[in-house]
């Protein structure tokens, strides 16, 4: 009988599913993407996502993971043969992620570091693509930044110790500290924010709606890009994550629970992150449609802005933001690859402590490519790809496989109602069934159109193709690979390593 990690208390699996959700997408991705979009009129879009798409998903996910109890690739196989594919498909989404997310954290615990003296200067563009990565041209790769490699080894260190513990031990403990926390930190944030001249100006940007807005096909397909990054959705991570769940686990509750966490920290960084905005924009004397700006260029750029307009104690506003950045970000890194440790100790019959070396060894090493002078393109090109033709699409084949060609929507609804306290009804069928696949199938269509329209950010082609394409496309195949080698043990009878029989 095989041998399984499971959560000691439901508290701690819910902090751990709300530590994968809550990441560096919350923080440098929402907020610009909800201004773009239509400020305020972004909410109904984006509610609409969340309730027809995000929290019907993962309910589904936490389902398959519960009732087939097995890594995404050994659930999914189990409940369809053919599905191990998307699986390890979805697995090599991850690896992905987790090369260049681990970078991402590195830099905010640099900048933590840099925060304490301002070293940043006045010209903080200049000092982030300049001293800080030391850029070269797009397309070309240059030396390695000897300043990124040591967070970096730190980020790595991290994320695998905690991993190498296991799931009670390991990653439990490491949500349990790390969210709290977050929390605290960022409450902080946004309370000095929300006090700051001018942030009420950032406040009404940030929430006046556009509702014209609301008619364009792009806004809503932004909109469900950003539940799908956001909520950890089609990235194999809620799958792993549930199958450590005892049996009588409520579900359904635990996906909503989950789904209004996610975003209520995404309304709040938005808050914080807008009302900061409009606090710079008053210093400056511009409006904030100037100052503005998402993803990197605001965590990296904007921010240490800021903090030199801050009056007071700049310095811990700064450290506390960094901070927030590499605590969102780690609780994520380690959902992200707990998906592949999951699936090669199961698959080869190895040790956790042996395919956490192994598996997060590999993504270690590949993530230096972006600890080079070219990484910040890198990043750039493989985050734009493998979020919108990889987690996109396995999304899309993900529920068109079970509810259309497995038909397996019913038995999923019977399990999960068998457990949960609130009880799923024809709308959730709806939901996964219908609206989403039509929602993922004209997303799709619509990002391909725009690709072949213009080069992305007007990178080399060539360079788009290896680094955007080939790996986009390149990881369902690798996927593909994995199924060759049949699953060592398939017993659907497990007992849970630690399993103190805790009801969830
Ligand atoms: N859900 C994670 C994030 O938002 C991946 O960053």
């Amino acid at each position: 009988m095989e041998q399984r990690g499971s959560w000691g208390t439901r508290a701690g699996f819910l902090l751990a599913a709300m530590g994968s959700a809550i990441g560096l997408g919350n923080i440098w991705r929402f907020p610009a993407t909800a201004y773009d979009n239509g400020g305020g009129a972004f909410f109904i879009p984006y509610l609409f996502a969340l309730l027809t798409a995000g929290i019907p998903i993962l309910i589904m996910e936490y389902t398959i993971g519960h009732k087939y109890r097995g890594s995404a690739p050994k659930s999914l196989g189990r409940l369809s043969k053919g599905f191990e594919w998307i699986g390890w498909w979805q697995i090599g989404i991850s690896f992905v992620i987790s090369t260049y997310y681990a970078v991402i954290i590195a830099w905010a615990m640099m900048y933590a570091y840099y925060s304490i003296s301002g070293a940043w200067g006045s010209d903080t563009v200049a000092f982030f693509t300049g001293d800080f990565l030391n850029m070269t041209d797009p397309g070309q790769f240059g030396g390695l930044v000897y300043k990124i490699l040591i967070p970096l080894v730190i980020v790595w260190v991290i994320t695998l110790g905690f991993l190498a513990r296991g799931v009670k031990k390991g990653i439990e403990i490491a949500n349990k500290i790390f969210i709290p926390t977050l929390v605290v930190l960022f409450l902080i944030i946004v309370i000095r924010a929300v006090t700051l001249d001018g942030a009420f100006v950032g406040l009404e940007a940030f929430f006046q709606p556009d509702w014209s807005k609301i008619a364009e096909p792009g806004v809503w397909v932004a909109a469900y890009g950003q539940i799908f990054f956001s909520l950890s959705i089609a990235f194999a991570i809620m799958i792993t994550y549930s199958s450590y769940l005892s049996k009588k686990s409520d579900i359904t509750n635990n996906a909503f629970i989950t789904g209004f966490a996610n975003s209520s920290f995404e309304l709040l960084a938005g808050i914080g992150v807008f009302a900061a905005l409009g606090f710079m924009a008053s210093q400056v004397d511009q409006p904030v449609t100037e100052v503005v700006s998402g993803g990197i260029g605001l965590a990296f750029m904007v921010f240490p802005q800021i903090i030199n307009e801050m009056p007071i104690l700049s310095n811990v506003f700064g450290i506390l933001f960094f901070l927030s950045l590499v605590l969102a970000g780690l609780s994520s890194l380690i959902s992200i690859t707990e998906t592949y440790v999951a699936g090669v100790s199961e698959k080869f019959n190895v040790s956790r402590k042996v395919s956490v070396f192994v598996g997060g060894g590999i993504a270690a090493v590949i993530s230096l490519a972006y600890a080079s002078q070219g990484g910040l393109v890198l990043l750039d090109t493989v985050d734009h790809f493998i979020n919108t033709y990889g987690v996109a699409m396995a999304g899309l084949f993900e529920v068109v496989a079970i509810a259309w060609f497995a038909k397996a929507l019913k038995d999923l609804k019977a399990h999960a109602n068998s457990v949960s306290d609130i009880r799923l009804g024809g709308w959730w069928t709806f939901c996964v069934g219908g609206i989403t696949p039509v929602v993922l199938g004209y997303m799709l269509l619509q990002n391909i159109q725009t690709e072949l329209k213009e080069a992305y950010e007007g990178y080399p082609i060539e360079f788009l193709f290896y680094f955007g394409w080939v790996v986009a496309i390149g990881v369902m195949f690798i996927g593909a690979l994995f199924t060759i080698k049949p699953w060592p043990n398939n017993d659907l009878e497990v007992t849970y390593e630690e399993d103190k029989g805790v009801s969830q």
